[in-house]
């Protein structure tokens, strides 16, 4: 997902931008630039690979009385990873950056035969059409005819040489406005600028804002005025505070979010009123991609397991097939969205598929000032913080946790569990810090010193098991890149056992006591082709040494809070792995923190 930056004020815009460049780094990119205005001419200069080297590039240049630019971190979809698809992009009189994909660039590059392109992106497209409506004092109504034209999806920073001023314009990605002291920003999301400034208005789309010495808003061709906003996200929660990774600080941080979970949802001895009650519904369908999906199958699991009676029915969809499949919907169905950034293109266009059915929407979420919070009819807040690393784990634990009292809350309505019994859990959601703590405490360097070498590395597991083996699979693989899959304990003899050869990695997830003796078995099948076993297992179930190789315990508690003991162990695992392999942990390759494209 690419970040776009935007600054005017009395700052050096230079050092401004590249500062909050730096803030959105986290979404993943692939190379940088910036454009300023210095003694009225628009200098761009952009690099490939990471901000420091843009920032050697900028070095080079005396841009110290520049007080207006634009930035841009490109993750690549139109065209290769090189200097000239790098923005910003400067067409004649026009220099903008771009996040989002349009989809009739082609018909748009027809429009634009007078001009010759140096680049292969659908950005310097629209830069040149909004160049060829400019006629030098007419900004407002050129990004109005060029954005007219356009389909799909835009977040546009834009300024006119020889105009001091800034502009910016967004359908279906974000856009904030930044409001410091005679000083503005625009950015893809408040992150950007909190250094600078906590509050901001996020643009709707189609409205256009005009920012000089200070800052207007129009709407089909109206000035507009909007509610300044405020964020109590604080930078320090932000940034590392001396974790080595943001991932590792991310891990630690879900000891604190399982208190501000328990608070939010729970009122000493019931669910809070937020937490939208499913026994009004018939039908739930849970909606989500990558780690967003895996965390609703956990709610799917224990439905289907506890909930399943001729009248109720759930299921979880990926997202990007969700959309492009037929659904019958009626009052009687609810639509829950599950997504951290709440701006996942394929999660976001089933969201609005819905909303478009009339058919209730929730979003569980943690950006709140995200395009899925403001679109969806109730909000779920995931209270994770603003999550950095660009795999989640604290986005993940919150999803799950959420999940998992949205099922509990549903047995409860409707007589599945009495009092007592939702008492003891809650008991067992109060002791999930303390339980956390000891997960975090144990030894994963020698269990990954064991493994980090290894080219395939099967997860495997029973019931709910089967389900944290796809999020501790997909860890794996995204920050070690390793190859590994999640199978079916029982499915291993019925092909995939076929993989399995001398010290080949198998770990085995065990927190089902019920068929805990059958994934025993499974373990035994692989350990007898030669496996290597990682046993990550709760204190109740027994496994023989001679089975496992590597043993990791955790804390024994309810079967709705057990989950999320085993995935923090997964996740500390994967990160050791990732570590003894030098990745990018926080950014690993080709990977963006929120995927706003299809
Ligand atoms: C998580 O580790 C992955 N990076 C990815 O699968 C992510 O969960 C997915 O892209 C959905 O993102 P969202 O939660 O912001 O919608």
């Amino acid at each position: 997902m690419c970040g776009i930056v935007g600054y005017t004020g009395k700052r050096n815009a230079k050092d401004v931008l590249i500062t909050c460049l730096r803030m959105l780094e986290y979404r993943g990119y692939d190379s940088a630039g910036i454009a300023v205005v210095e003694n009225n001419k628009v200098r761009v200069i952009k690099s490939v690979g990471k901000i420091d080297n843009l920032e050697q590039s900028v070095s080079r240049y005396d841009l110290s009385t520049s007080t207006i630019g634009i930035g841009h971190t490109r993750w690549a979809t139109h065209g290769k990873v090189t200097l000239e698809n790098a923005h910003p992009h400067k067409v004649g009189k026009v220099t903008l950056v771009h996040n989002g994909v349009i989809e009739n660039y082609k018909e748009i590059d027809e429009k634009l035969n007078k001009y010759e392109f140096k680049s292969e992106t659908d950005s310097e497209r629209v830069c040149a059409l909004i160049d060829s409506f400019y006629n030098g004092h007419n900004e407002i109504e050129a990004i109005k005819k060029a954005t007219s034209l356009l389909k799909g999806s835009y977040a546009l920073g834009i300024i006119f040489e020889g105009n001091n001023k800034l502009y910016g314009i967004k359908k279906d990605t974000p856009l904030v406005l930044g409001i410091g002291t005679n000083e503005y920003f625009l950015a893809s999301d408040i992150s950007a600028f909190l250094k600078y400034t906590k509050e901001y208005i996020v643009l709707d789309d189609n409205e256009i804002v005009e920012i000089g010495n200070s800052f207007n808003i129009y709407y089909e061709d109206k000035q507009i005025y909007k509610k300044i906003e405020y964020t109590d996200y604080d930078l320090e929660e932000a940034m590392k505070n001396g974790y080595e990774h943001y991932m590792l600080k991310e891990i630690n941080e879900q000891i604190d979010i399982s208190r501000k979970l328990y608070s939010k949802y729970i009122n000493d001895d019931n669910f809070s009123d937020k937490l939208i009650d499913f026994s009004k519904y018939k039908r739930i369908d849970f909606i989500g991609c990558g780690s967003a999906y895996n965390a609703s199958l956990i709610a799917k699991y224990f439905i289907d397991k506890y909930c399943t009676n001729a009248n109720f029915y759930c299921n979880s969809y990926m997202a990007s097939e969700y959309r492009y499949t037929n659904h019958y919907f009626d009052k009687d169905v609810l639509t829950v969205f599950v997504s951290q950034s709440g701006e996942t293109a394929d999660t976001l266009a089933s969201l609005r598929m819905c909303n478009s059915e009339g058919v209730d929407t929730v979003a569980i979420v943690n950006v709140l000032t995200s395009t899925m919070a403001r679109e969806a009819k109730y909000v779920l807040p995931m209270l994770a913080g603003p999550e950095i690393c660009v795999a989640t784990t604290k986005g993940y634990f919150s999803q799950s946790y959420i999940c998992s009292l949205l099922v509990l809350n549903l047995m409860y309505k409707t007589g599945l569990i009495d009092k007592d019994k939702l008492l003891s859990i809650f008991d067992e959601f109060k002791k999930l810090p303390e339980n956390i703590e000891k997960v975090i405490n144990q030894d994963y360097k020698k269990v990954a010193k064991s493994i980090y070498k290894s080219e395939d590395i099967y997860y495997i597991g029973r019931g709910i098991d089967i389900y944290s083996s796809f999020e501790g699979s997909l860890k794996l693989k995204e920050i070690s890149y390793i190859h590994s899959e999640c199978i079916g304990a029982g499915e291993l003899k019925h092909g995939p056992i076929a993989l399995i050869s001398k010290d080949t990695p198998v770990i085995a997830l065990l927190s089902e006591f019920s068929v805990a003796e059958k994934t025993i078995n499974n373990i035994n099948e692989a350990k007898s082709r030669g496996a290597y076993v990682v046993t990550i297992r709760k204190e109740s179930i027994n496994v023989d040494k001679k089975l496992s190789d590597c043993d990791i315990v955790v804390p024994l508690t309810n079967e709705f809070i057990q989950n999320l003991l085993i995935i923090i162990a997964c996740q500390l695992l994967s990160y050791e792995v990732a570590k003894l392999r030098k990745c990018d942990i926080d950014k690993p390759r080709n990977l963006s923190k929120s995927v706003t494209v299809e």
